[in-house]
């Protein structure tokens, strides 16, 4: 498994930037009020990147024997997926535009608190 831990970290990378180019751009057709919003690509697209994402990210930790329990790193991402999960939906679903906007700024630092983890490999993120 060693052998692919820098495809599969690479491939993580990749589709961490992807979700995060895919999220902007939904976010701002959201916030325009454009109904380009509704394209089926625009809604399949993002759910296949970030399951990808998720499986990488599972297949890294496999492959590098970490585990949540051990590394608190590792267990603040996953915490953090969930809410940039939830600040995502919010920030394309919420009725007002400010809700929107707010949400999807905290969906930006929540996903930048992610890169900082996983750079540092601790739950202080860019603190560290
Ligand atoms: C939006 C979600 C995510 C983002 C933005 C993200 C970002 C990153 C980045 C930038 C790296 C490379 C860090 C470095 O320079 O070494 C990385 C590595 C890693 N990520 Fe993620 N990740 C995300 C989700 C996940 C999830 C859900 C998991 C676990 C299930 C995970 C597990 C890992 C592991 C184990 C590494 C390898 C660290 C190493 O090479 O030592 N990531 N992630």
């Amino acid at each position: 498994m060693i052998a692919y831990y820098p495809m599969l970290k690479h491939l993580h990378m990749t589709l961490a930037m992807v979700s995060l180019l895919l999220f902007i751009y939904r976010w701002s057709l959201a916030l325009a009020g454009s109904g380009r919003l509704q394209q089926k690509w625009l809604k399949v697209l993002p759910h296949i990147n970030d399951t990808l994402l998720l499986l990488f990210g599972v297949l890294l930790a496999v492959t590098l024997q970490m585990s949540p329990g051990q590394q608190p790193w590792l267990m603040a991402k996953l915490i953090a997926l969930v809410l940039y999960i939830g600040l995502g939906v919010m920030a394309l679903k919420r009725p007002g535009r400010n809700q929107k906007l707010i949400a999807g700024v905290a969906a930006l630092a929540v996903f930048g608190y992610m890169v900082g983890a996983a750079m540092t490999k601790s739950a202080w993120s860019w603190l560290a």
